[in-house]
């Protein structure tokens, strides 16, 4: 069985008021087509087909990397005729699924469970109780509930407005059937347009069963129209992050309070996490992690027994086993801290790496270093790694002790077991095992009198 998938996204989102084409908008960082694109390729066997139209060389353009086969509908006449676009691609005995572009949080399971559902006398449809069915197609169903067509908002009755049985839009069917109803559709209806809906009632006059599936929540098949819609799916999705985090074992303080916009890849065991935090592309997470307020996380290992204290932002690093850091630390890309590492407030790591048990704990920028193990920086430490043209590196070597308030001035080794003096200026290599420093004698005047205040 082959599947084909047809995603429209032709749309225009005239309610986002945006110059951005609708499907291009985010949730959790990744754009509405990509979520509904990733849900389909992760069914076997399936070639993906995405109808584009307004705006359509930027969405091709910003997800060039999904293998597809992108369809132009040049003018948006409807979603029968988005379909019709891309019938000569569709092989007859192809189960054809039709998804929406800007439904982003259907369930691969729900999708699973709908293609069941589909056979030669068969198709199946993917529907919804709303509490408020306003805008939506309507479901039509005889007085044995068999369905018999849907009937557009604008183009129902009363009586048929009335019916709380809504279309997701989300539908699957064989594909000799689907181009046989595709050549068939008219607009003769309220708005002008090819209804794809209007299969159904086809389907039911060829002797077909309409099969129904129905959504457990709204939410699943909801379609981002505005940027209201775009906050409330956003929260939605963060919160089944969320609820899935703590089903394994994670410690959330406010789930509410609580983002991730990407990937887990690894999650040890009893991690705590406060509120406001928010993780960022592909994380791991050891096992024992505390995670203090405020913090942003992206692409970073952080091993077992790290605890990160509020208000730090770590961007591609790696933070070693039983490391602490923060508050207020920056760790920026190219960061690797071995285990036991103390980083502390207003500090600035850069492209380094720090071996164990080494701690720079106050207000220092540590960028383009080697800096090996049991190595204590003093507050103020800067290594001048830039002439404003080109990098150069620091080395500090193990056991050394920077005092505070230091200028490594870069290229500089420092020696093993070395002490650099505090207010020191260090330009050349400083030797293993001695003090160096390079501060001006500290004098004392004597005879040294303040001056007083002169009258007038
Ligand atoms: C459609 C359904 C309606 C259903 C509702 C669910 C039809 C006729 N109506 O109505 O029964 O309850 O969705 O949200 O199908 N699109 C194109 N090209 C077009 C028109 C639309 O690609 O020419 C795409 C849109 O980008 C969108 C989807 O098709 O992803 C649905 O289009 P939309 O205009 O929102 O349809 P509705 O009128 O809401
Ligand atoms: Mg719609």
């Amino acid at each position: 069985m082959k599947i084909s998938t047809v995603i429209l996204a032709a749309g225009k989102g005239t309610r986002m008021r945006s110059e951005l084409p609708k499907v291009l908008h985010k949730i959790a960082n990744k754009s509405l087509l990509q979520h509904v694109y990733e849900l389909s390729n992760q069914l076997p066997n399936n070639s993906i087909n995405i109808v584009y139209g307004h705006g359509g060389e930027l969405v091709k353009e910003s997800l060039s990397e999904l293998k597809a086969n992108w369809v132009e509908q040049k003018q948006q006449l409807g979603t029968g005729h988005a379909v019709q676009q891309v019938a000569d691609q569709i092989d007859a005995e192809d189960i054809v699924l039709i998804l929406y572009g800007d439904v982003p949080l259907l369930k691969l399971t729900t999708v699973q469970k709908l293609i069941t559902l589909v056979d030669t006398q068969s198709i199946a449809l993917l529907t919804v109780q709303l509490e408020n069915p306003t805008g939506y197609g309507r479901i039509v169903r005889d007085t044995d509930g068999k369905v018999l067509r849907i009937i557009e908002e604008k183009d129902a009755s009363l009586t048929e407005k009335q019916i709380t049985e809504g279309n997701t839009g989300i539908l699957a069917l064989q594909g000799a059937a689907l181009k046989g109803w595709l050549n068939q559709l008219g607009n003769n209806n309220a708005q002008g347009e090819y209804y794809l809906t209007d299969v159904i009632e086809m389907a039911v006059t060829d002797g077909y069963t309409v099969n129904t599936l129905q959504v457990d929540t709204e939410d699943e098949v909801l379609g981002v129209n505005n940027r209201q819609q775009l906050s409330h799916l956003e929260r939605v999705y963060q919160k089944e992050q969320a609820e899935t985090l703590m089903a394994q074992g994670v410690t959330l303080m406010d789930p509410d309070r609580f983002d991730i916009r990407g990937e887990i890849i690894h999650l040890g065991i009893d991690i705590t996490i406060d509120v406001n935090v928010v993780l960022e592309g592909n994380i791991s997470l050891g096992n024992n992690v505390k995670i203090g307020s405020n913090t942003l996380i992206k692409d970073s290992v952080i091993a077992d027994d790290v605890e990160i204290l509020a208000n730090c932002v770590i961007e591609n690093a790696i933070v070693g086993q039983g490391s602490r850091v923060g508050p207020y630390a920056r760790l920026r890309p190219e960061t690797v801290l071995a285990d036991h590492v103390h980083i502390g407030n207003f500090v600035e790591i850069k492209k380094s790496t720090i071996a164990t048990g080494s701690k720079v704990n106050h207000l220092s920028y540590i960028g383009d270093s080697t800096v090996g193990s049991q190595v204590n920086i003093g507050a103020g430490t800067i290594t001048c790694n830039y002439d404003g043209v080109n990098k150069f590196r620091t080395v500090i070597e193990d056991g050394a002790f920077i005092g505070s308030d230091t200028q490594l001035v870069a290229p500089v080794t420092i020696g093993k077991n070395a002490t650099i003096g505090a207010g020191s200026t260090i330009t050349k290599d400083s030797p293993e095992n001695q003090l160096t420093l390079s501060r001006t004698k500290q004098v004392s005047v004597a005879s040294w009198q303040r001056p007083v205040k002169r009258e007038n």
